[in-house]
């Protein structure tokens, strides 16, 4: 587009740091993205199969199935309730629809990657506040940086890259002891997997406190990334506008079909979490008996401190041996490895890798 002028705003938004793809001439071992390692459920499927026949038609606008079916899940009114083509819509529905040149956005970093970009593609100004020591939200040094200008708080609980979790009675007193002017996110894309506290806990703070509002995805322990679907459960009137500033269809009709499907299998849930953390405690042995230290993980990936080894050539090493893994460069915090958890089959291809390479 040659002499194309592309406004301000397109400059300040960074590249969203993907993962990228290889070619491997063999089993591709993908740990890179905290994705489930599962496939859909076949009644996943058989709902999706269902909905095919119908693709003539504009989805649901006001994906009314399944915000009841998830309102059901959650014990909250289906007002309460709004849906997103990811729950990175949500992200970039609320930066719309609360932020814009003046305004402030405090979050955590390392953290979620997507959190700049909240900022810059609404112009305010984002205040990153460090993890402390042992990779945990410092929320006594967010606090000091809310300002009159502040209008959201992002907390990431469990923390994407470092996958720790603070205990929920310090998240509730943070936003209680907030001015009511601030809104306050809690993005729990990782709550399943959460050993310190029961999903439903964080809801009950929904209740509680009108500026808060709780984020959650079906790309994790639901394995449906790839159709794109997160709730978010708060006061409707984040509800009413975030739907003002997107398209009316954005979450498509197979998304609806098969998260609607997927919430009503709650064993399943709870079997891929207990698989997860059996998991989680093996290959942190396995890490351990290395010389390799994770932090205490409450998600479905470790964060794996690299001491004084070079980053980059483990991760391409790795990679070469057909395992894919996130370096934490591109997470904020070099000297790391991000390693989704896998199946057994998966993570043990990553140690035998991790193996051969060091
Ligand atoms: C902390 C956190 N929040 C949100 C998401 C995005 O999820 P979605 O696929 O629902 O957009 C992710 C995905 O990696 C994440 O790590």
């Amino acid at each position: 587009m040659k002499g194309v002028e592309f406004n301000a705003r397109v400059q300040r938004i960074p590249v969203y740091p993907a993962a990228k793809t290889w070619d491997y001439e063999g089993e591709l071992i993908q740990l890179a993205s905290n994705e489930a390692p599962w496939g859909p459920l076949p009644a996943v499927v058989a709902a999706l199969q269902g909905e095919i026949e119908r693709l003539n038609r504009y989805p649901d606008p006001g994906k009314t199935a399944l915000r009841r079916r998830i309102a059901d899940r959650c014990g909250v009114p289906v007002g309460h309730v709004a849906v997103g083509n990811g729950s990175c819509e949500l992200l970039m529905s609320a930066a719309d629809a609360l932020l814009e040149p003046g305004a402030e956005l405090v979050y955590a970093w390392p953290s979620f990657s997507i959190y700049p970009h909240v900022a810059a593609q609404s112009g305010a100004r984002a205040v990153e506040v460090p993890l402390d020591a042992d990779g945990r939200h410092d929320l006594d040094a967010m606090a000091r940086e809310v300002t009159a200008a502040t209008r959201l708080v992002l907390i990431c609980n469990p923390n994407n890259p470092t996958a720790t979790a603070l205990p929920l009675a310090e998240i509730e007193a943070f936003v209680a002891a907030l001015p009511r002017h601030v809104a306050v996110i809690l993005d729990e894309a990782y709550v399943e997997f959460n050993a310190l506290q029961d999903p439903d806990d964080s809801l009950d703070l929904v209740g509680r406190h009108p500026n808060l509002v709780v984020l959650r995805t079906f790309s994790k322990v639901y394995g449906l990334c790839g159709l794109r679907v997160g709730y978010a459960v708060g006061p409707e009137e984040f509800r009413l506008a975030v739907d003002r500033v997107r398209q009316p269809f954005s979450v498509n009709a197979l998304a609806q079909a098969a998260a609607a499907e997927a919430i009503r299998h709650q064993d399943e849930v709870t079997r891929r979490v207990e698989a997860t953390i059996v998991e989680r405690a093996w290959l942190e042995v396995e890490l351990e008996d290395r010389g390799l230290s994770t932090g205490e993980s409450q998600a479905n990936f470790l964060w794996v401190g690299l001491g004084d080894r070079e980053e980059e050539p483990v991760v391409d090493g790795l990679a070469q041996r057909g395992v894919i893994v996130r370096a934490g460069a591109a997470l904020g915090d070099p000297g790391h490895l991000r390693v989704t958890l896998g199946t057994r089959h998966q993570n043990e291809r990553f140690v035998a890798a991790l193996d051969d390479l060091l």
